[in-house]
Protein backbone atom coordinates (compact mmCIF):
# COMPACT_ATOMS: atom_id res chain seq x y z
CA UNK A 1 0.00 0.00 0.00
CA UNK A 2 0.66 3.67 -0.06
CA UNK A 3 3.03 4.69 2.58
CA UNK A 4 1.84 8.36 4.00
CA UNK A 5 5.05 8.62 5.73
CA UNK A 6 7.33 8.23 2.36
CA UNK A 7 4.68 11.06 0.83
CA UNK A 8 4.67 13.45 3.62
CA UNK A 9 8.14 13.95 3.08
CA UNK A 10 7.64 14.84 -0.45
CA UNK A 11 9.87 17.77 -1.06
CA UNK A 12 10.09 20.24 -4.08
CA UNK A 13 12.70 18.68 -6.63
CA UNK A 14 14.53 22.19 -8.03
CA UNK A 15 16.48 25.12 -6.02
CA UNK A 16 13.66 27.44 -7.03
CA UNK A 17 11.15 25.45 -6.10
CA UNK A 18 12.41 24.48 -2.71
CA UNK A 19 12.41 28.39 -2.45
CA UNK A 20 8.91 28.66 -3.11
CA UNK A 21 7.71 26.06 -1.11
CA UNK A 22 8.82 27.38 2.21
CA UNK A 23 6.75 30.42 1.78
CA UNK A 24 3.49 27.89 1.57
CA UNK A 25 1.26 27.78 4.35
CA UNK A 26 1.89 24.37 6.30
CA UNK A 27 -1.93 23.60 5.85
CA UNK A 28 -4.69 24.71 3.19
CA UNK A 29 -4.75 27.35 0.41
CA UNK A 30 -1.85 26.26 -2.36
CA UNK A 31 -1.29 29.75 -4.11
CA UNK A 32 0.86 28.02 -7.33
CA UNK A 33 -0.01 30.96 -9.46
CA UNK A 34 0.58 28.31 -11.69
CA UNK A 35 2.00 29.29 -15.31
CA UNK A 36 2.08 25.60 -16.46
CA UNK A 37 -0.09 22.78 -15.84
CA UNK A 38 -0.61 21.22 -12.08
CA UNK A 39 -2.92 18.40 -11.50
CA UNK A 40 -4.29 18.08 -7.28
CA UNK A 41 -6.49 14.79 -6.29
CA UNK A 42 -7.82 13.95 -2.92
CA UNK A 43 -6.05 12.12 -0.76
CA UNK A 44 -2.27 10.63 -0.41
CA UNK A 45 -3.12 7.38 -2.98
CA UNK A 46 -3.17 11.12 -5.32
CA UNK A 47 0.51 11.08 -5.10
CA UNK A 48 0.95 8.28 -7.31
CA UNK A 49 -1.59 9.05 -9.57
CA UNK A 50 -0.88 12.65 -10.57
CA UNK A 51 2.26 11.00 -11.04
CA UNK A 52 0.24 8.87 -13.87
CA UNK A 53 -1.51 12.53 -14.83
CA UNK A 54 2.21 14.20 -15.12
CA UNK A 55 3.20 11.99 -17.40
CA UNK A 56 0.81 13.32 -19.84
CA UNK A 57 0.39 17.04 -18.46
CA UNK A 58 4.53 17.31 -18.61
CA UNK A 59 4.16 16.81 -22.33
CA UNK A 60 1.70 18.90 -23.18
CA UNK A 61 -0.96 16.89 -23.36
CA UNK A 62 -4.87 17.41 -22.41
CA UNK A 63 -5.75 17.70 -18.74
CA UNK A 64 -8.86 15.05 -19.77
CA UNK A 65 -6.02 12.45 -20.70
CA UNK A 66 -4.17 13.42 -17.72
CA UNK A 67 -7.34 12.79 -15.39
CA UNK A 68 -7.89 9.93 -16.72
CA UNK A 69 -4.67 8.63 -16.96
CA UNK A 70 -3.79 9.60 -12.99
CA UNK A 71 -7.16 8.22 -11.79
CA UNK A 72 -6.43 4.86 -13.47
CA UNK A 73 -3.22 4.16 -11.53
CA UNK A 74 -4.80 4.10 -8.07
CA UNK A 75 -8.31 1.67 -10.05
CA UNK A 76 -5.32 -0.62 -10.86
CA UNK A 77 -3.52 -0.33 -7.29
CA UNK A 78 -5.46 -3.08 -5.99
CA UNK A 79 -4.37 -1.43 -2.59
CA UNK A 80 -6.89 1.70 -1.72
CA UNK A 81 -11.15 1.58 -1.30
CA UNK A 82 -10.95 2.03 -5.46
CA UNK A 83 -11.10 -0.88 -7.83
CA UNK A 84 -11.82 -4.46 -7.87
CA UNK A 85 -10.27 -5.09 -4.90
CA UNK A 86 -12.01 -2.70 -2.70
CA UNK A 87 -14.19 -3.18 0.22
CA UNK A 88 -17.40 -4.42 -1.03
CA UNK A 89 -20.92 -4.14 -0.62
CA UNK A 90 -22.92 -5.79 2.02
CA UNK A 91 -23.53 -8.86 -0.45
CA UNK A 92 -19.97 -9.30 -1.13
CA UNK A 93 -20.12 -7.52 -4.41
CA UNK A 94 -17.65 -4.63 -5.02
CA UNK A 95 -19.72 -2.19 -7.09
CA UNK A 96 -17.87 0.71 -8.68
CA UNK A 97 -19.17 4.56 -10.15
CA UNK A 98 -16.80 6.58 -12.23
CA UNK A 99 -17.64 10.09 -14.12
CA UNK A 100 -15.05 12.28 -15.85
CA UNK A 101 -15.51 15.98 -17.63
CA UNK A 102 -13.87 17.76 -19.68
CA UNK A 103 -13.12 21.82 -20.44
CA UNK A 104 -16.69 21.40 -23.06
CA UNK A 105 -19.22 20.59 -20.54
CA UNK A 106 -18.97 16.87 -22.00
CA UNK A 107 -19.17 14.60 -19.20
CA UNK A 108 -19.66 10.99 -19.05
CA UNK A 109 -20.73 8.17 -15.90
CA UNK A 110 -21.28 4.76 -14.90
CA UNK A 111 -22.39 3.36 -11.91
CA UNK A 112 -23.04 0.21 -10.30
CA UNK A 113 -20.25 -1.25 -12.59
CA UNK A 114 -19.47 -4.66 -12.02
CA UNK A 115 -15.90 -6.59 -12.74
CA UNK A 116 -14.64 -4.12 -15.16
CA UNK A 117 -11.06 -2.57 -14.00
CA UNK A 118 -11.35 1.09 -14.69
CA UNK A 119 -14.60 2.51 -14.71
CA UNK A 120 -13.30 5.99 -15.69
CA UNK A 121 -12.49 4.85 -18.63
CA UNK A 122 -15.76 3.66 -19.21
CA UNK A 123 -17.62 6.48 -18.29
CA UNK A 124 -15.32 8.30 -21.04
CA UNK A 125 -16.72 6.21 -23.49
CA UNK A 126 -20.23 7.14 -22.33
CA UNK A 127 -19.50 10.43 -22.91
CA UNK A 128 -17.81 10.08 -26.24
CA UNK A 129 -19.62 7.33 -27.44
CA UNK A 130 -23.02 8.16 -26.69
CA UNK A 131 -25.62 10.68 -26.48
CA UNK A 132 -25.71 10.07 -22.87
CA UNK A 133 -24.07 10.95 -19.90
CA UNK A 134 -24.96 8.01 -17.61
CA UNK A 135 -25.06 4.51 -17.11
CA UNK A 136 -25.55 2.02 -14.62
CA UNK A 137 -25.46 -1.39 -13.57
CA UNK A 138 -25.83 -4.28 -16.04
CA UNK A 139 -26.36 -1.29 -19.03
CA UNK A 140 -23.07 0.31 -18.12
CA UNK A 141 -21.33 -3.75 -18.31
CA UNK A 142 -23.18 -4.44 -21.26
CA UNK A 143 -21.79 -1.35 -23.02
CA UNK A 144 -18.39 -1.46 -21.20
CA UNK A 145 -17.80 -4.99 -22.99
CA UNK A 146 -19.16 -4.27 -26.48
CA UNK A 147 -16.45 -1.12 -26.01
CA UNK A 148 -13.72 -3.78 -25.40
CA UNK A 149 -13.20 -3.70 -21.61
CA UNK A 150 -12.61 -7.44 -20.48
CA UNK A 151 -14.43 -8.89 -17.69
CA UNK A 152 -12.93 -9.56 -14.89
CA UNK A 153 -13.06 -11.43 -11.83
CA UNK A 154 -13.82 -10.11 -8.58
CA UNK A 155 -10.50 -10.18 -6.41
CA UNK A 156 -10.91 -8.34 -3.10
CA UNK A 157 -7.26 -7.13 -1.74
CA UNK A 158 -6.59 -8.88 1.61
CA UNK A 159 -7.00 -5.83 3.82
CA UNK A 160 -10.97 -5.67 2.38
CA UNK A 161 -11.48 -9.09 2.87
CA UNK A 162 -10.05 -9.10 5.90
CA UNK A 163 -12.70 -5.79 6.58
CA UNK A 164 -15.27 -8.06 5.25
CA UNK A 165 -14.55 -10.75 7.03
CA UNK A 166 -14.72 -8.37 10.27
CA UNK A 167 -17.89 -6.58 9.35
CA UNK A 168 -19.95 -10.13 8.52
CA UNK A 169 -18.82 -10.81 12.45
CA UNK A 170 -22.02 -8.41 13.68
CA UNK A 171 -23.27 -7.40 10.06
CA UNK A 172 -24.47 -4.16 11.48
CA UNK A 173 -25.64 -1.83 9.08
CA UNK A 174 -24.17 1.64 10.05
CA UNK A 175 -21.99 2.63 6.64
CA UNK A 176 -19.45 5.45 7.88
CA UNK A 177 -16.79 6.62 5.55
CA UNK A 178 -13.69 8.41 5.59
CA UNK A 179 -13.93 10.16 9.81
CA UNK A 180 -9.97 10.05 10.32
CA UNK A 181 -9.84 9.15 14.07
CA UNK A 182 -6.09 10.51 14.65
CA UNK A 183 -6.30 13.56 12.53
CA UNK A 184 -2.16 13.25 12.87
CA UNK A 185 -0.08 13.89 9.41
CA UNK A 186 3.24 14.03 10.75
CA UNK A 187 5.59 11.47 10.37
CA UNK A 188 4.52 9.26 13.33
CA UNK A 189 1.11 8.81 11.98
CA UNK A 190 0.78 5.21 11.81
CA UNK A 191 -0.65 4.28 7.77
CA UNK A 192 -3.91 3.64 7.91
CA UNK A 193 -4.09 -0.06 7.41
CA UNK A 194 -1.74 -0.20 10.49
CA UNK A 195 -4.07 1.63 12.83
CA UNK A 196 -7.49 -0.43 11.41
CA UNK A 197 -8.50 3.08 10.19
CA UNK A 198 -8.17 3.05 6.44
CA UNK A 199 -11.41 3.64 4.98
CA UNK A 200 -10.74 6.35 1.78
CA UNK A 201 -13.12 5.81 -0.33
CA UNK A 202 -12.55 7.96 -3.73
CA UNK A 203 -9.81 9.01 -5.99
CA UNK A 204 -11.10 12.64 -6.77
CA UNK A 205 -8.77 14.56 -9.60
CA UNK A 206 -8.92 17.92 -10.86
CA UNK A 207 -6.31 19.27 -13.43
CA UNK A 208 -5.43 22.52 -16.18
CA UNK A 209 -3.19 21.89 -18.99
CA UNK A 210 -1.01 23.92 -20.86
CA UNK A 211 -2.98 25.90 -22.72
CA UNK A 212 -5.17 26.50 -19.32
CA UNK A 213 -7.98 24.32 -19.93
CA UNK A 214 -9.73 22.11 -17.42
CA UNK A 215 -10.58 18.49 -16.63
CA UNK A 216 -12.22 16.16 -13.70
CA UNK A 217 -12.25 12.44 -12.91
CA UNK A 218 -13.92 10.94 -9.66
CA UNK A 219 -13.84 6.66 -9.36
CA UNK A 220 -14.70 4.97 -6.00
CA UNK A 221 -16.14 1.72 -4.82
CA UNK A 222 -18.54 3.52 -2.61
CA UNK A 223 -19.27 3.06 1.05
CA UNK A 224 -18.17 0.00 2.64
CA UNK A 225 -20.59 -3.08 3.63
CA UNK A 226 -23.24 -0.68 1.91
CA UNK A 227 -26.51 -1.91 0.85
CA UNK A 228 -26.89 -3.44 -2.60
CA UNK A 229 -27.57 -0.25 -5.25
CA UNK A 230 -26.30 2.28 -3.48
CA UNK A 231 -25.00 5.24 -5.05
CA UNK A 232 -23.03 7.97 -3.13
CA UNK A 233 -21.75 11.65 -4.79
CA UNK A 234 -18.68 10.20 -7.00
CA UNK A 235 -20.08 9.14 -10.24
CA UNK A 236 -22.80 12.04 -10.12
CA UNK A 237 -21.90 15.15 -12.21
CA UNK A 238 -22.01 18.17 -10.03
CA UNK A 239 -22.08 16.24 -6.85
CA UNK A 240 -18.59 14.40 -7.03
CA UNK A 241 -17.20 15.99 -9.74
CA UNK A 242 -18.08 20.18 -11.56
CA UNK A 243 -15.92 21.23 -14.21
CA UNK A 244 -16.69 24.91 -15.90
CA UNK A 245 -13.75 25.56 -17.75
CA UNK A 246 -14.02 29.85 -17.03
CA UNK A 247 -14.04 29.37 -13.46
CA UNK A 248 -12.45 26.21 -11.94
CA UNK A 249 -13.24 22.48 -10.91
CA UNK A 250 -13.78 20.50 -7.94
CA UNK A 251 -14.16 17.26 -6.56
CA UNK A 252 -15.27 15.85 -3.89
CA UNK A 253 -14.94 13.08 -1.01
CA UNK A 254 -16.20 11.40 1.53
CA UNK A 255 -20.11 10.72 2.70
CA UNK A 256 -21.88 10.96 -0.69
CA UNK A 257 -25.39 11.10 0.65
CA UNK A 258 -23.92 14.52 2.07
CA UNK A 259 -22.65 15.92 -0.77
CA UNK A 260 -25.67 15.12 -3.11
CA UNK A 261 -28.04 16.94 -1.11
CA UNK A 262 -26.15 20.34 -1.71
CA UNK A 263 -25.19 19.40 -5.37
CA UNK A 264 -21.32 20.01 -3.57
CA UNK A 265 -18.65 20.27 -6.52
CA UNK A 266 -21.10 22.34 -8.01
CA UNK A 267 -21.74 24.66 -5.30
CA UNK A 268 -18.41 24.99 -4.70
CA UNK A 269 -17.84 26.20 -8.47
CA UNK A 270 -20.62 28.58 -8.38
CA UNK A 271 -18.81 30.47 -5.10
CA UNK A 272 -15.37 30.25 -7.01
CA UNK A 273 -17.19 32.48 -9.93
CA UNK A 274 -18.56 34.65 -7.19
CA UNK A 275 -14.56 35.61 -6.33
CA UNK A 276 -13.92 33.31 -3.53
CA UNK A 277 -10.55 31.30 -3.43
CA UNK A 278 -10.97 27.74 -4.26
CA UNK A 279 -10.39 27.08 -0.03
CA UNK A 280 -12.67 29.86 0.73
CA UNK A 281 -15.76 28.06 -1.49
CA UNK A 282 -14.49 24.85 -0.09
CA UNK A 283 -15.41 25.63 3.32
CA UNK A 284 -18.99 27.65 2.51
CA UNK A 285 -20.20 24.59 1.24
CA UNK A 286 -18.51 22.23 4.00
CA UNK A 287 -20.56 24.91 6.27
CA UNK A 288 -23.67 24.35 4.11
CA UNK A 289 -23.27 20.68 4.93
CA UNK A 290 -22.76 21.37 8.86
CA UNK A 291 -25.93 23.33 9.14
CA UNK A 292 -28.11 20.66 7.79
CA UNK A 293 -26.70 18.02 9.76
CA UNK A 294 -26.06 20.26 13.00
CA UNK A 295 -24.34 18.10 15.66
CA UNK A 296 -24.18 15.18 13.43
CA UNK A 297 -21.65 16.64 11.12
CA UNK A 298 -18.85 15.51 13.61
CA UNK A 299 -19.25 12.13 13.01
CA UNK A 300 -19.13 12.09 9.28
CA UNK A 301 -16.59 13.16 7.01
CA UNK A 302 -17.06 15.06 3.55
CA UNK A 303 -13.94 17.75 1.93
CA UNK A 304 -13.85 19.27 -1.28
CA UNK A 305 -10.55 19.84 -3.52
CA UNK A 306 -10.91 23.04 -5.99
CA UNK A 307 -8.79 24.74 -8.37
CA UNK A 308 -9.09 27.73 -10.53
CA UNK A 309 -8.42 29.30 -13.39
CA UNK A 310 -5.26 30.77 -12.07
CA UNK A 311 -4.26 27.78 -11.00
CA UNK A 312 -4.88 28.12 -7.00
CA UNK A 313 -5.55 25.25 -5.49
CA UNK A 314 -7.72 24.47 -2.12
CA UNK A 315 -9.79 22.36 -0.08
CA UNK A 316 -12.14 22.02 3.09
CA UNK A 317 -13.00 19.25 4.99
CA UNK A 318 -15.79 18.57 7.89
CA UNK A 319 -13.40 16.60 10.36
CA UNK A 320 -9.84 16.83 10.55
CA UNK A 321 -7.64 14.10 8.22
CA UNK A 322 -8.34 14.96 4.68
CA UNK A 323 -4.80 15.52 2.64
CA UNK A 324 -4.49 16.25 -1.00
CA UNK A 325 -1.81 15.60 -3.65
CA UNK A 326 -0.95 18.57 -5.66
CA UNK A 327 1.87 18.39 -8.61
CA UNK A 328 2.88 20.79 -10.64
CA UNK A 329 5.91 21.89 -12.57
CA UNK A 330 7.42 23.08 -9.21
CA UNK A 331 6.00 21.29 -6.42
CA UNK A 332 4.98 17.82 -5.31
CA UNK A 333 3.56 17.24 -2.02
CA UNK A 334 0.74 16.42 0.44
CA UNK A 335 -0.84 18.98 1.67
CA UNK A 336 -3.12 18.26 4.86
CA UNK A 337 -6.79 20.46 4.55
CA UNK A 338 -8.02 22.87 6.96
CA UNK A 339 -11.41 21.48 8.64
CA UNK A 340 -14.02 23.12 10.90
CA UNK A 341 -13.82 20.55 13.51
N1 LIG B 1 -17.86 9.64 -1.86
C1 LIG B 1 -18.11 8.34 -2.26
C2 LIG B 1 -19.41 7.80 -1.89
O1 LIG B 1 -20.11 8.34 -1.05
O2 LIG B 1 -19.77 6.79 -2.44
Amino acid sequence: MINRRKFIALSAFSSAAALFTKKLPATGNVNVFNKGPIVVSTWDTGIEANKGAWKILSEGGRALDAVEAGVMVTEASQNCCVGLGANPDRDGFVTLDACIMDEFFNCGSVAFLERIKHPVSVARRVMEKTPHVMLVGSGAQLFAVAEGFPLEEQKLSPEAQKAYDNWLKQSEYKPVINIERTGNHGPSAPSKLESGEWNHDTIGMVAMDGKGNLSGSCTTSGMGFKMRGRLGDSPIIGAGLFVDNEVGACTSTGQGEDVIRIAGSHTVVELMRQGLSPEAACKKAVQRIVKIKGEKAKEIQVAFLALNKKGEAGAFAINKGFSYAIKSGTMEKLVPANSLF
